[in-house]
């Protein structure tokens, strides 16, 4: 059985070799991002210095009590570094696991670099049968999740509908039994009204830091945005 915790881990730290001083970075969200974290704070109590965007409320405590300098604006990210629920072979995303899709994808698009960090139940083929998470504002969501199933998943609303993201929306989470084309699908769900985004990261990522068989491989792709 593999150490998924020990996988997390080392991916997480692999990344820190890629963190340069001055940079600005994308900071994400998830229990492998936790390691990152918790290493890039070692390095800033070592004389680093970064500035982080974090992208959920959760990060930003965990920086903030691990004296990690943190912005909510910036300019431009150097890397963004983010777990990710699915990856396939292509560098498409499912993400939301933890709810922070919208911040997620907003800090992603703004990043010159994308690295993903995984353990290896997280790496497949193709992302064909999966639970996407998407986020929908409050009023009308009823409504808003029979559209989304008219387009072939059952929805169950999280938390049976009194789970709240961090922009006070509701995560829908959408069971597709086959996905064809990811960025497709992604386009279809934005053109429902009172969906926000959805946890489709279609080929968002430029490389990907795997911990497997107690080694990390890097896996690169070409990133379409
Ligand atoms: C947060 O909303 C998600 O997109 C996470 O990035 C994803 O769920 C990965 O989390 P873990 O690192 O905890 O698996």
């Amino acid at each position: 059985m593999p150490d998924l915790e020990e996988e997390k881990r080392s991916a997480a730290y692999a990344a820190l070799d890629l963190v340069r001083d001055g940079m600005v970075l994308g900071l994400g969200t998830g229990s492998t991002v936790a390691y990152f974290l918790e290493g890039l704070s070692k390095k800033i109590s070592g004389g680093l210095k970064i500035t982080g965007v974090p992208t959920s409320i959760r990060t930003m405590e965990t920086a903030v009590s691990l004296g990690i300098p943190i912005v909510e604006k910036w300019g431009r990210i150097d890397m963004d570094v983010d777990g990710a629920d699915l990856i396939d072979r292509s560098g498409n995303m499912i993400k939301g696991g933890g709810g922070a899709l919208l911040r997620e994808k907003i800090v992603a698009h703004s990043s010159d670099t994308v690295v993903i960090i995984c353990d290896s139940s997280k790496y497949v083929d193709s992302l064909r049968k999966a639970i996407v998470p998407v986020e929908i504002i409050p009023f009308g969501a009823e409504a808003t999740a029979e559209k989304i199933m008219s387009m072939g998943c059952t929805v169950s609303l999280r938390g049976e509908g009194t789970y709240r993201t961090d922009n006070g929306n509701l995560i829908a989470d959408c069971a597709f039994s086959r996905i064809e084309d990811p960025q497709a699908l992604d386009s279809d769900l934005h053109r429902i009204p009172g969906v926000v985004d959805t946890g489709i990261f279609a080929r968002l990522a430029d490389r990907l830091l795997l911990g497997i068989n107690g080694e990390v491989r890097t896996v690169a792709f070409n990133r379409r945005v």
